[in-house]
């Protein structure tokens, strides 16, 4: 397939739109006037997109419509009515859709362009790393409607700034600017309009498709999982995906590339 050639599957969701570009897939949260807030319809048709995701779609960006938010949380209105039993299927839905993009074998960038608060904030932190326009707004202010994060918020942040931040965050409710995320680690950059924003992070993901792709998906594998292990468990992982790269072609191509001095042509095998 080409991948040069745009691709649009915008008109088969009610909730994202999701287009494909020079292998870039560019998924977003399309419900600007609830502020992109996740119901039950957005999961739904995230899970459908990310299942259906074709081999030439070589990295991904999130970002949410408009240039007010990037998603402003779990959909409260939809919450309201919720019974417990109900709460379990949609903040289990939550967890698939945000594991989703964890098991991609792609690099994940989260574009957030605004308000990330409640399940935003989660879903933004279940991408690899976030990129940040200057306007954007962090926060887990599930503690001011009587709830906790329930999309993977008490559970990546701990692990992304440490249990202590996690939970000053968590139990004031208060939201942070761009400069406290980079500063806290959240944000690995910020920029200066949306526009610059999607175009960085195209540009790292273009920048990434040039490497090996079984070993983007390896060291991705590799680094998800050791977060939750000891270090000689997460050593035996690196040392079983690093020796698996030397039964492919990739591996091969890429260091005789280097011995050759010239560019290594990947070939995905
Ligand atoms: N759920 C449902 N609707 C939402 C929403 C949300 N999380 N956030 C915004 N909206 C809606 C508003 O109700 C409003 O709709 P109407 O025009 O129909 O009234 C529209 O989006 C625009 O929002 P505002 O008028 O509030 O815009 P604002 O500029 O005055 O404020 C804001 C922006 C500060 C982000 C404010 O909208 C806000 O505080 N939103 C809620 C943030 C929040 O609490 N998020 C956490 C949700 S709980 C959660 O996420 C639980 C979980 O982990 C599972």
């Amino acid at each position: 397939m080409n991948t040069n050639v745009k691709e649009n599957n915008t008109e088969k969701y009610q909730t994202i739109r999701f287009e494909v570009e020079q292998g870039i897939g560019l998924l977003t949260i399309n419900r600007p006037d609830k502020l992109n807030a996740l119901n039950q319809q957005v999961f739904l048709d995230i899970v459908d997109c990310l299942s259906a995701i074709e081999d030439n779609v070589r990295g991904l960006i999130i970002t949410g419509e408009g240039q007010k938010a990037f998603i402003a949380g779990a959909d409260i209105k939809a919450m309201s009515t919720m019974t417990e039993s109900e709460a379990i299927a949609f903040s289990a839905l939550g967890h698939k859709t945000t594991m989703l993009f964890a098991d991609l074998p792609i690099p994940v960038i989260a574009a957030v362009n605004g308000f990330a608060l409640g399940g935003g904030f989660e879903m933004a932190m279940a991408a690899d790393f976030i990129y940040a326009s200057d306007n954007a707004v962090f926060g887990l202010p599930e503690t001011k409607l009587g709830l906790i994060p329930g999309f993977g918020g008490t559970q990546r942040l701990a692990r992304l700034i440490g249990a202590s931040k996690a939970k000053e965050l968590v139990f004031t409710g208060r939201n942070i600017n761009v400069d406290e995320a980079v500063n806290l680690g959240i944000v690995v950059q910020s920029f200066s309009s949306q526009e610059e924003l999607l175009n960085a992070a195209k540009a790292t993901l273009l920048q990434a498709m040039k490497n090996g792709q079984l070993a983007i998906a390896a060291s991705k594998k590799v680094i998800n999982e050791s977060s939750d292990v000891n270090i000689v468990e997460g050593l035996s992982l690196e040392n079983k995906a690093f020796s698996t790269l030397f039964g492919t072609k990739d591996m091969r191509e890429g260091v005789n590339a280097f011995l050759d001095k010239r560019s290594a042509n990947f070939t995905g095998k």
